[in-house]
């Protein structure tokens, strides 16, 4: 047999014996009826996993004001804890292992999400500008959070994180990316504030890291991941210094000894469109110490070299790993892929575009 690729090979993370560095990435699908997970992830999810694999489930709600697209998971209810436990224990009777992104929207709603019509909250009251493919009219102006209301929204990721393991995730992965509301405390060009909570990297960092100390006291650092996204721009978040953001946090979060660290790819600025950029993580990878996942963008050839490289551990893929249920396995061969249908990632339905996309025939 011919060696294996390097996205192949087994990797350790932590007290996790992965079999293979290929990680499902988070993928909202919108297909959970009333915030509620549906059986039909069960299949989704279980056709995903492959003994030792890693999936990391879509953005799933910490709390009822931190929604802001229809038919996304939560796990603050009972009801939803419930309903996420056959999931789970699908991907376990495969063997893999399976963490849970706990996120909340902030700004990135509307009031219709929001319980009794109350504007959706935020580090700031600054509402989107209109421009760049964003809708003004979709979005309700934010409310910003006093000092005194942030404990309680760092308690919500806390709750969130024990519910999840209380459900049977091997782990939490913290939602710091992509414009959301770690993120708008993050970022230089949402955060406004004038508390501790903004103006310098330190404390516009300083809730992210909050939350990261409340669910590593509550689960243990051991399950614990983040995802960041310095140098995205997606929903207005960009920062004026991303590098220095992206290194910051990463040291930083060596002084909580999580298990991991998973970012996003400078080249992708937004969340469906690679561009070129002069950027790298590498700066950050060799900054944190735990394990490094890489996102954004990647094939089967790039994957295998950023390993082989060493400028990370592990590769999440969404799009395809999305429509090729199999990929690890269609990597191993050198299989051709099945193209991803843009028109389905979000659509309700329960098994078009998400559980009908074709396995290879296996003749193997
Ligand atoms: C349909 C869809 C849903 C996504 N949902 C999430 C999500 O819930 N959480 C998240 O962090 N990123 C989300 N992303 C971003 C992906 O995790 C990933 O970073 C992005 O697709 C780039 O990787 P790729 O080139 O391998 O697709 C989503 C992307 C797509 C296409």
């Amino acid at each position: 047999m011919a060696d294996k690729i390097p996205l192949l090979t087994p990797y350790k993370m932590g007290k996790f014996e992965l079999s293979h560095r290929v990680v499902l990435a988070p993928l909202t699908r919108q297909r959970s009826f009333g915030n509620v997970p549906q059986p039909h992830a069960t299949l989704y999810y279980a056709q995903r996993t492959t003994k030792g694999g890693l999936l990391i489930a879509e953005a799933t709600g910490v709390s009822d004001t931190a929604q802001g697209y229809p038919e996304t998971p939560g796990i603050w209810t009972k009801q939803q804890v419930e309903a996420w436990k056959p999931i789970v224990d699908a991907v376990h009777a495969k063997e893999g292992i399976f963490f849970c992104q706990i996120w909340h929207v902030g700004r990135v709603s509307n009031a219709g999400f929001q319980p009794n019509g109350q504007a959706p909250i935020s580090s700031t009251d600054k509402g989107f500008t209109s421009g760049g493919g964003i809708d003004v009219a979709t979005f309700t102006p934010p409310r910003k959070l006093t000092k005194h209301e942030i404990p309680r929204v760092v308690d919500d990721f806390r709750v969130a994180a024990r519910n999840a393991i209380e459900a049977g995730f091997d782990g939490v992965e913290i939602h710091g990316a992509h414009g959301y509301l770690i993120d708008q405390f993050m970022k230089d060009g949402v955060n406004d504030r004038t508390d501790e909570y903004g103006g310098s990297l330190e404390n516009r960092c300083r809730f992210a890291l909050e939350v990261v100390d409340a669910v590593v006291k509550e689960i243990g650092a051991d399950k614990v991941g983040i995802r960041l996204s310095p140098f995205a721009n997606y929903m207005q978040s960009g920062d004026s210094n991303p590098e220095e953001l992206g290194l910051y946090m990463a040291e930083s979060l060596n002084k909580y000894k999580i298990l991991y660290c998973h970012m996003v790819e400078p080249r992708m600025k937004s969340l469906g469109e690679k561009v070129d950029s002069l950027h790298s993580l590498v700066p950050m990878r060799n900054a944190f110490k735990g394990t490094f996942i890489s996102a954004g963008g990647y094939d089967m050839n790039d994957g295998n070299n950023v390993v082989a490289e060493n400028r990370t551990d592990l590769v999440a893929y969404g799009r395809l790993f999305l429509a090729n249920p199999d990929l690890p396995k269609r990597f191993q061969l050198n299989a051709p892929l099945n193209k991803y249908n843009r028109e389905t990632f979000y659509t309700p339905d329960p098994v078009l575009g998400y559980t009908d996309y074709p396995f290879l025939e296996t003749t193997f």
